[in-house]
């Protein structure tokens, strides 16, 4: 595979005065030096890339992302440094779908993401968008709690992805996995504050949507608004299925296990059932041991249709504040053993 760097820090002074627009300026990287000829370590300068401010922004109808790579393969973007952007500006000035996400990769396949600090996004911090392969590692993704739409990691229309010892936390999602992915691997992230890990939403407007192998193990839940996270929107039709979450860790977490049917962003965040469900199935989880900020530690809301195939076995959960928790289920079916809470409410 023929390797490209990123010339990233000798970027950083040009880039600290990129303005979004609907022309966005290009830049020659090797008019800053870079030599590209795929051996040549194009970024020993540390440095820090620094978005403009919500006032400095240029108007424009749409912009997607500040930072933006599409179809580059075998791309590397190396570490340290940090990516900041400046969002501190732009959140409550600035709505929801004009403000940008900090770093997006677009049809990138084998994508190599290491050893950044990012550091409050307008919005998302990072969104992979239709790649295939793609590493992330050794990550700190920061943004204060109540940062709206600050999520670390958004991944949709993608395969193959590792993400590993990672810190996220932000004011949203840690990691959101939506529509059109499977084989994904999250290990060793620590998440929090934040949203937790989560599937989802999936089948918003009515949409058909899938998600599959997706593999989560010994990560951390601290202090996060939840844990582990499967949310569909009623009307949508696919599949979450083939989902695990094994080994994990909680510190005083906001729900823990949660499967959510009747999300609805933004309408009271609770919706009723429709004659469609996107369809959840084949759920795992397991070693689950820590404490938990709310009563319902475990809560499986599941659609009219049902969930299959959920299990839940050796989970120790306390309370963070000395109270008795419970299980709460709605339509799951499923098995359970050596659980703390006791499940006593799954469907065979
Ligand atoms: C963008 O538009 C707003 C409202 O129309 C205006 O107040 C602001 O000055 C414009 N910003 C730039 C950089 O042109
Ligand atoms: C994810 O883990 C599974 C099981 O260990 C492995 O078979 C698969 O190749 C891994 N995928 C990625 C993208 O790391
Ligand atoms: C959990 O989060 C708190 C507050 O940010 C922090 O002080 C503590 O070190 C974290 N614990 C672990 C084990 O990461
Ligand atoms: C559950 O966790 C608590 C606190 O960490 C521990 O004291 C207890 O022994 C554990 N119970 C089981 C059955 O593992």
């Amino acid at each position: 595979m023929e390797k490209v760097v990123a010339m990233f820090f000798m970027l950083s002074i040009s880039l600290a005065y990129l303005a979004i627009g609907n022309a966005q300026p290009t830049f020659d990287v090797g008019k800053f030096g870079a030599v590209g000829d795929g051996k040549t370590n194009d970024s020993p300068v540390m440095g820090k890339i620094l978005a403009p401010s919500a006032n400095a922004r240029r108007n424009s109808t749409s912009l997607d992302c500040w930072l933006c790579f599409k179809r580059v393969d075998g791309l590397i973007v190396d570490g340290p440094g940090q990516i900041d952007g400046n969002g501190e500006t732009w959140w409550t000035k600035v709505p929801k779908n004009e403000r940008p996400t900090a770093l997006h990769f677009h049809l990138c396949n084998n994508l190599i993401l290491s050893g950044l600090t990012h550091l409050n996004s307008q919005k998302n911090h990072i969104t992979i968008h239709s790649c295939s392969g793609v590493s992330i590692s050794n990550l700190h993704i920061i943004a204060p709690s109540d940062s709206p739409n600050t999520d670390g990691i958004d991944i949709s229309l993608s395969t193959q992805l590792l993400i590993s010892n990672t810190f996220i936390g932000t004011g949203d999602d840690c990691i959101a996995i939506k529509g059109g992915t499977s084989n994904i691997n999250i290990t060793r992230v620590t998440c929090g504050p934040g949203h937790g890990i989560s599937i989802g939403s999936l089948g918003e407007d009515g949409s058909n949507q899938i998600v599959e192998q997706v593999y989560v193990t010994g990560c951390t839940f601290n202090g996060s608004d939840n844990g582990a996270r499967i949310k569909t929107t009623p009307g949508g039709t696919g599949f979450a299925r083939g989902v695990s979450f094994e080994g994990i860790t909680l510190i005083a977490s906001g729900n823990p296990i949660v499967i959510d049917q009747h999300y609805c962003n933004g309408r009271d965040h609770h919706c009723q059932d429709q004659e469609k469900a996107v369809a959840i199935s084949g759920v795992t989880f397991s070693g689950f041991q820590g404490t938990s900020a709310v009563v319902e530690a475990i809560n499986l809301d599941c659609s009219k249709q049902g969930c299959r195939g959920i299990t839940i076995n050796n989970v120790n959960i306390s309370s963070s504040v000395g109270q008795d928790l419970r299980a709460v289920c709605n339509n799951a079916h499923g098995t359970t053993a050596s659980t703390v809470p006791v499940v006593s409410c799954l469907l065979s």
